[in-house]
C-alpha cells in the first residue's frame, strides 16, 4: 500500500470523537479511516493531564503500529494534555488536534458574550487561557464545566429528562449571562446538539469545530502530497471498554454498523 492510501488514525476518550470522524468522511471520503474509543478511561474531563497524556501515547502508537500516517484527536480535552507531547514525539506526522471555537464564536457574537460548554480539563487548562487572551479581548466569555454529561451520551442517552435536566443546569446560567453565541468545546456534545436546540431561544448560535478539523486535516495532508484517491477501506473500531454497547451506539452516531474490536491489549497502567 502506498503511504498516501494509508488509514488516517483517530481517537477520543469515547464516542465523541465520531461527531468529529464523521466531518472528516464527508470531506474526504477518499481515506481510510481507524478510529479508537479509549471509553476504559472515560471521562478524560476529570483526569489529570499527566493520565491523559500516558492515553494518548498508547494510542498513538497503536494506531501508528496499524500504519496511520496522520493522527487526529479527535477531543479538546486530549489536545490540551497531549497534542504537544504526541508532536514532539513524531515530528514529521500529521497530527491535527482542536480547540474550543472562540475566534468564530468572538466574531459572531452580537451581545458581547459568548458561552463555552466544555470539560473541566478543558477549561482549567493554559492552552484555554491562552486561547482567550489571543481571540477574546473584546468579548466577555462565560465558561461552563460539564461534569456528568459525557457519561450520559457514552450511555446513548441523548435525549432523556435527566439529560435534558442536566443540559439545562448547564446552559441556563450561560443564557442569563446574555450569551448569544455558545461554543462546544467537547466533542461528544454535538451529539446531544437536538436537544440544546429545544433549550435555547433560536437567537442563539451553537458553534463547534468538527468541519474545522476536518479541513485542517486536509490542508496537512495535501501539504505532504499524502491525500489518498480511494477507494477508503471501511473504517476500523477500537474500544477499550464495552464493546457491544458501543456497537450500539455506532449504530446510532456513525449511521453504519460495524465490529468493534476490543482495545483491551493495549491497556495501560495510567
Ligand atoms: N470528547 C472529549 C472532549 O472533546 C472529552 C470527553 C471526556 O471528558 O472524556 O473534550
Amino acid at each position: 500500500m502506498s503511504q498516501r492510501e494509508a488509514p488516517i488514525g483517530v481517537f477520543d476518550s469515547g464516542v465523541g470523537g465520531l461527531s468529529v470522524l464523521r466531518e472528516i468522511r464527508a470531506l474526504l471520503p477518499n481515506e481510510s479511516l481507524l478510529y479508537v474509543a479509549d471509553s476504559g478511561h472515560v471521562p478524560y474531563g476529570e483526569k489529570s493531564p499527566d493520565y491523559i497524556r500516558e492515553r494518548c501515547r498508547v494510542i498513538a502508537a497503536f494506531l501508528l503500529e496499524r500504519g496511520a500516517k496522520g493522527l487526529v484527536l479527535a477531543c479538546n480535552t486530549a489536545t490540551v494534555a497531549g497534542v504537544a507531547d504526541l508532536r514532539e514525539q513524531y515530528p514529521q506526522l500529521p497530527v491535527v488536534g482542536m480547540e474550543p471555537a472562540v475566534k468564530p464564536a468572538a466574531a459572531a457574537t452580537r451581545t458581547g458574550v459568548v458561552g463555552v460548554l466544555a470539560t473541566t480539563g478543558t477549561l482549567k487548562s493554559a492552552k484555554f487561557a491562552a486561547l482567550l487572551d489571543r481571540f477574546a479581548s473584546d468579548v466577555r466569555v462565560v465558561t461552563q464545566p460539564c461534569p456528568g454529561l459525557v457519561e450520559r451520551i457514552e450511555a446513548g442517552d441523548l435525549s432523556s429528562d435527566e439529560t435534558r435536566a442536566m443540559l439545562y443546569g448547564y446552559v441556563a446560567p450561560l443564557l442569563a449571562e446574555g450569551c448569544d453565541t455558545l461554543i462546544l468545546g467537547c466533542t461528544h456534545y454535538p451529539f446531544i446538539k437536538p436537544l440544546l436546540r429545544t433549550l435555547v431561544p433560536d437567537s442563539v448560535s451553537l458553534i463547534d469545530t468538527g468541519a474545522a478539523v476536518a479541513r485542517q486535516l486536509q490542508r496537512l495532508l495535501d501539504e505532504r502530497k499524502l491525500l489518498a484517491d480511494g477507494p477508503a477501506r471501511p473504517a476500523q473500531f477500537w474500544s477499550s471498554g464495552n464493546a457491544p454497547q458501543m456497537e450500539n451506539l455506532l449504530t446510532l452516531l456513525w449511521g453504519e454498523q460495524s465490529l468493534i474490536q476490543s482495545f483491551d491489549n493495549i491497556k495501560s497502567d495510567c
